[in-house]
C-alpha cells in the first residue's frame, strides 16, 4: 500500500494508543478490586460480627452524601464500565492486529500492510514481537491483492 493511501485512510475514533491505555487502566481497576475484595473477605476470619459490620459498612458508607448502597452501586457501575471498555478495546486491537497481518481485510480503515508469504504460519506468541522489519516493505499479496475482499 502506498503511503498516500495510508494517509488517506480514515482515522479510527479510538486510536491504538487510547485502546491500550483503556486496557491498562481497566486492568488496574480489576486488579485493585480483587485486592480490596480479598482484604474485605479476609474479615471473615475475624469472626461473624466483624464480617457483618463490614457488609453493613459497605451499604451505609458515605451516607447521607450517598444513598443507602450508594457506594456499592458506584463500584458495580465502575466495574461494569471497565468490563465494557476492556472487552471493546481488546476486540478492536485484536481485529486491527489481524488486519495488519493481512489475515483479514477488515473495514477498510486499517489497510493490511504486512504480508508473509502464502501459507507461512506464525505462532500467537511470536506475532506481536517477532515481526521482521523487512516484512513492512513486503508487497501486498493477500486476499485484496488477489481480488478477493475477504
Ligand atoms: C474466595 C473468593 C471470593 C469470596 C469468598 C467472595 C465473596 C464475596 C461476598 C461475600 C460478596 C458480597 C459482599 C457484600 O455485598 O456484602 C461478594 C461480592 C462480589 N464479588 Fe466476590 N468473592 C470472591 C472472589 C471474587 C472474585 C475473584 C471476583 C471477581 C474478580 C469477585 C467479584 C465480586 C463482585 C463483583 C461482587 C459484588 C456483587 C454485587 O453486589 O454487585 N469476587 N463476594
Amino acid at each position: 500500500m502506498s503511503s498516500t493511501a495510508r494517509t488517506n485512510a480514515r482515522r479510527p475514533l479510538l486510536s491504538n494508543f487510547v485502546c491500550k491505555t483503556v486496557m491498562a487502566v481497566t486492568g488496574l481497576i480489576f486488579s485493585a478490586f480483587v485486592l480490596v475484595h480479598m482484604f474485605g473477605n479476609l474479615k471473615v476470619f475475624l469472626g461473624a460480627g466483624h464480617f457483618n459490620d463490614y457488609a453493613q459498612w459497605l451499604r451505609e458508607a458515605f451516607e447521607p452524601v450517598l444513598p443507602y448502597e450508594g457506594l456499592l452501586w458506584v463500584l458495580r457501575l465502575a466495574l461494569l464500565a471497565s468490563l465494557a471498555g476492556h472487552v471493546t478495546c481488546a476486540a478492536l486491537l485484536w481485529r486491527r492486529a489481524r488486519c495488519e497481518r493481512g489475515l483479514r481485510s477488515g473495514d477498510g480503515r486499517h489497510e493490511p500492510r504486512l504480508r508473509k508469504s502464502h501459507g507461512e504460519l506464525s505462532t500467537p506468541a511470536g506475532r506481536p514481537f517477532l515481526r521482521p522489519r523487512h516484512d513492512r516493505a513486503w508487497p501486498a499479496r493477500g486476499p485484496r491483492a488477489l481480488g478477493r475482499s475477504h
